[in-house]
């Protein structure tokens, strides 16, 4: 698998790579990866988006805000930070050579609810996914705790009211090792909507 997908193909090609190596999209890439997020649908065209990208030192450098994030949580419900959790939030950002940080923006807007905007993020963060399929690159889309921490929001410069649609991880996969493209089961998904039988 990898090499460039087009067409219906891709949507089958994505597949979420927990680990991921290089070669990593380059800057041109990653350009185009973001401008396929940007090309979302976005109700109103309110462009709720900030696309942060962690790589290089960077990367182990956010890796120590999110483990500071997860010792705040843990005082602030009382209890005690577990070794291995610590850890694995100050590693986890090396899943991947880049990891681009989807955030919704929250756009004061009294015609277009919060949960569109939150949905445009989501649609920006799939498109992203798919542009680096198309490209020929391993994905895979992260929440978690941190996407709803506020230390997080914070060192990412967002607000409070702002989300994290996503961490989103990006490369190509150790030894190549491509997952086969879903072939999904639509039964009991589907269903054809017809008008209640009038009573006589
Ligand atoms: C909003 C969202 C959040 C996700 N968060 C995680 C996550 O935190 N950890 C994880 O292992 N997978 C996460 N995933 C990936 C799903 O687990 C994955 O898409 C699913 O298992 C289907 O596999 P596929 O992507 O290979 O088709 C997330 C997916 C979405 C859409």
């Amino acid at each position: 698998m990898g090499g460039e997908a087009t067409g219906l193909d891709l949507l089958f090609r994505r597949r979420s790579i927990s680990r991921l190596t290089e070669p990593a999209p380059s800057e041109e890439e990653l350009r185009t990866i973001l401008k396929a997020a940007a090309a979302a649908p976005d109700h109103g065209e309110l462009r709720p988006w900030r696309f942060v990208v962690l790589r290089g030192p960077a990367k182990d450098a956010f890796g120590e805000v999110l483990a500071r994030a997860y010792l705040r949580r843990v005082e602030a419900a009382g209890g005690q930070p577990v070794p291995s959790k610590l850890e694995k939030d100050r590693t986890k950002l090396r899943r991947a050579p880049v990891v681009v940080v989807v955030g919704a923006v929250h756009r004061d807007d009294p015609r277009i609810p919060w949960d569109d905007q939150v949905g445009a993020a989501y649609a920006a963060a799939q498109n992203a996914l798919l542009a680096a399929t198309a490209l020929g690159y391993g994905s895979m889309w992260r929440t978690g705790d941190i996407v709803s921490d506020p230390y997080v929001k914070r060192a990412l410069g967002l607000s409070e009211n702002d989300g994290i649609a996503g961490f989103l991880y990006f490369g190509t996969p150790h030894d190549n090792a491509w997952k086969p493209p879903r072939d999904p089961d639509l039964t009991g998904l589907v269903e054809e909507w017809q008008p209640p039988a009038p009573t006589p």
